[in-house]
């Protein structure tokens, strides 16, 4: 056996002390994003285990990240759904490796879980996206996965996996018709619920104005620090996925004024023009918007489980 694959043995050993075997083979994966995470609370038969007491787990250092996997059932209680979700999740900009990033997502596909829905925070790289949206991603450009950041890149460990992987088909289609078909049963309206291109980037930073530019140019709606890692090792292991991002910020604001040189001539005139405002983005600012909106993504995810459990 592999060091890897005898890592993943010992999680998963570690997991079946603390999980009754009702659970132990979840159906749904869940990946709840910043300020996200209330979904936990409403799991039933709920069994809470820390990142840092699982043997291969890294430890999540983000505030307003939690540190756990949450294993319980979601849906009516005639057919609910068993399914584990990681409250928290590790990025590369803490300095995880992509192994320590994706190694929980590899734990679940190992559990057995057919599904993964995927959450997280996002600033809104196209226009039209209101803060508050919930966007369905629908294709992704990786910035890092073009220029040698690859999250598989590495010797093939498994060799039961596909070194070559598409990823044409990376955004389940039956899976975002269920999206819309949830928010459709929840009343949602229509402007709630959009869909669009998934922009990666490492951070920690956020994005410049030009860099945000960039980006729309490039065809991203949304830009975010997370998930893709999450979504590349879940479809190696064969797992259909969605992911669901929350626009917390504008990123791309419409220009008022570039030319430093303007606003001086025209003081110089006289005639001072309204001074430009900046936009700065702050972790508190994401987190809170998280907060208001976490009920309608906590919903959109149980009901979507619920017709995943049904379809
Ligand atoms: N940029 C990158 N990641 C983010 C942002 C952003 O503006 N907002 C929330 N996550």
């Amino acid at each position: 056996m592999s060091a890897q694959q005898s890592s993943f043995a010992s999680t998963i050993d570690s997991l079946r002390e603390r999980v009754p075997e009702g659970l132990i083979h979840p159906k749904v994966g869940i990946v709840c994003g910043s300020g996200l995470s209330t979904l936990g609370s409403t799991l039933r038969d709920r069994v809470l285990v820390d990142y840092d007491t699982l043997p291969g787990f890294a430890k999540s250092t983000v505030a307003g990240h939690k540190s756990q996997l949450a294993f319980g059932y979601l849906g009516p209680e005639d057919k609910g759904v068993p399914v584990v979700a990681m409250l928290g999740r590790f990025h590369p900009y803490e300095g995880h490796t992509m192994a320590s990033v994706v190694y929980p997502i590899r734990v679940m596909a190992k559990l057995g879980v057919t599904h993964i829905i995927i959450t997280n925070a996002a600033g809104g790289l196209n226009p039209n996206l209101a803060v508050g949206t919930i966007v369905v991603i629908q294709d992704h450009i990786a910035l890092p996965n073009l220029t040698g950041f690859n999250p598989l890149i590495g010797a093939q460990t498994d060799l039961s996996l596909p070194r070559f992987l598409p990823l044409s088909n990376a955004y389940s289609r039956p899976l975002r018709k269920l999206v819309f078909h949830a928010a459709h049963q929840l009343g949602l309206e229509k402007s709630a619920l959009a869909e669009g291109t998934y922009a990666w980037v490492s951070g920690p930073t956020y994005e410049t104005p030009a860099e945000g530019r960039f980006l729309r140019a490039a065809g991203g709606d949304v830009v975010g620090m997370s998930t893709i890692p999450e979504v590349l090792a879940a479809r190696e292991m064969g797992v259909e996925v969605t992911v669901l991002s929350l626009v917390t910020n504008a990123v791309v604001i419409p220009d008022t004024y570039n030319s430093i040189r303007e606003e001086v001539e025209a003081e110089l005139a006289g005639k001072p023009l309204p001074a430009a405002v900046d936009a700065i983005v702050s972790h508190e600012e994401v987190l809170t918007i998280g907060k208001q909106k976490a009920e309608v993504m906590r919903q959109l995810v149980e009901k979507t489980v619920e017709l995943i459990g049904s379809a």
